[in-house]
């Protein structure tokens, strides 16, 4: 039997100091678990612009087609700032899931109980949440034709494109009510039906999937009210069901629920491969955090958690990965705490590398 592959692109800024922790992990998984991955390592976004003057290389791209899965760390920072838009680090991010085919986004949100003094909103909203947002992710105003900027009677006009068909809408449908029939059997999809024709499709087409899941209670929410929703009383959701532009923005005011976006991992899941693994991309929803880069204060968690989401859903090794996070829980329960943690009564923050240590020692334990 071949040893599970992975390609780590640890990319920029904070990217490379959080994937470092990972490394810890997945050498755990081999001495600890006799679970060996082969790695490989390669560039994106302005690591690789700078290299290669792109921000994926057609090589890079094409070893991401061959392996089991992607962990991705960060993309982008001020130094490119300023590129053309068709090599800006973004979009090296972009084309890995556009060409993937990694159509659906897993993002939990979840708040762990020793962090519910953290969030921006009241402890009693945030405690004991655990929400599943699915996003899709490879189509919607982000990829829509006609796109660009031109001029009109001597004014610029920048256009994009909302476009969904009812296949797109449909998988992205099938894959949140699957997550939701593991969970607690509820569905809330998002759009904005009272405006957007696209709305009224998605609307339609999670209806007639729902014929397929009848288990599930399914709910429809325009997408404003779902933001509202989401900090007035965000435990009323379960799974989350939204197009790529409003899944962007809903899952990072979900996240921040969460106390930190420095704790919210993320999947991003396409079509079984034949050896039955579905394509599959990992990484965490925060960036690269120019801000704090090279100086250790990076909280690694949410990288290290994206790799829990890979035992889970790429390798079926779902017991490691609830090790995994128990780990996580434990450190966190026993007051470790990087900058982005360190709440309303300060305290003395731990480095990067001393996060992923600890977290490998509570393995250990
Ligand atoms: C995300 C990010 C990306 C997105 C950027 C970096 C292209 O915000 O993964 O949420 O907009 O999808
Ligand atoms: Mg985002």
């Amino acid at each position: 039997m071949t040893n599970p592959s992975l390609l780590i692109l640890a990319g920029d800024g904070i990217g490379p100091e959080v994937m470092a922790e990972v490394k810890k992990v997945i050498a755990w998984m081999d001495t600890a678990k006799g679970v060996t991955f082969d790695v490989s390592e390669d560039l994106v976004g302005g690591a690789a612009y700078d290299k290669h003057g792109v921000p994926l290389s057609d090589a890079t791209m094409a070893a991401a087609q061959e392996v089991d899965a992607v962990l991705l760390g960060a993309v982008g920072g001020p130094a490119y700032d300023d590129l053309d838009f068709s090599v800006k680090p973004e979009r090296g991010l972009l084309r890995l899931r556009k060409e993937m085919d990694l159509f659906a986004n897993l993002r939990p949100a979840q708040c762990f109980d020793a962090l519910a003094d953290f969030s921006s909103l009241k402890k009693d909203i945030v405690a004991g949440l655990d929400i599943m947002i699915v996003r899709e992710l490879t189509s919607g105003v982000y990829f829509g034709e006609p796109r660009g900027i031109h001029t009109e009677d001597n004014m610029r006009v920048g256009i994009n494109t909302q476009r969904y068909t009812e296949a797109e809408i449909e998988r992205g449908a099938r894959a949140a009510f699957e997550l939701a029939m593991k969970r607690d059997k509820r569905l809330c999809s998002m759009e904005k039906a009272n405006v957007m024709e696209s709305g009224i499709l998605w609307r339609d087409v999670v209806t007639e999937v729902h014929a397929d899941y009848p288990e599930v209670e399914l709910s429809h929410m325009y997408a404003d009210n779902g933001a509202m929703q989401l900090v007035r009383a965000p435990k009323q959701f379960d799974v989350i069901y939204t197009d790529n532009l409003f899944g962007d923005i809903l899952s990072d005011c979900a996240a921040m629920l969460t106390g930190s976006l420095g704790m919210l991992p993320s999947a991003s899941l396409g079509v079984p491969m034949a050896n039955g693994r579905p394509k599959a991309m990992y990484e965490p929803v925060h960036g690269s955090a120019p801000d704090i880069t090279g100086q250790g204060k990076a909280n690694p968690i949410a990288c290290i958690l994206s790799f829990a989401m890979a035992l889970r859903y790429s390798f079926d090794m779902g017991e490691a990965a609830t090790q995994v996070e128990a780990a996580v829980e434990k450190v966190l329960a026993d007051g470790a705490r990087t900058a982005d943690l360190m709440g309303p009564d300060g305290g003395t923050p731990i480095s990067t590398t001393d996060m992923g240590d600890a977290i490998i020692a509570a393995l250990n334990a």
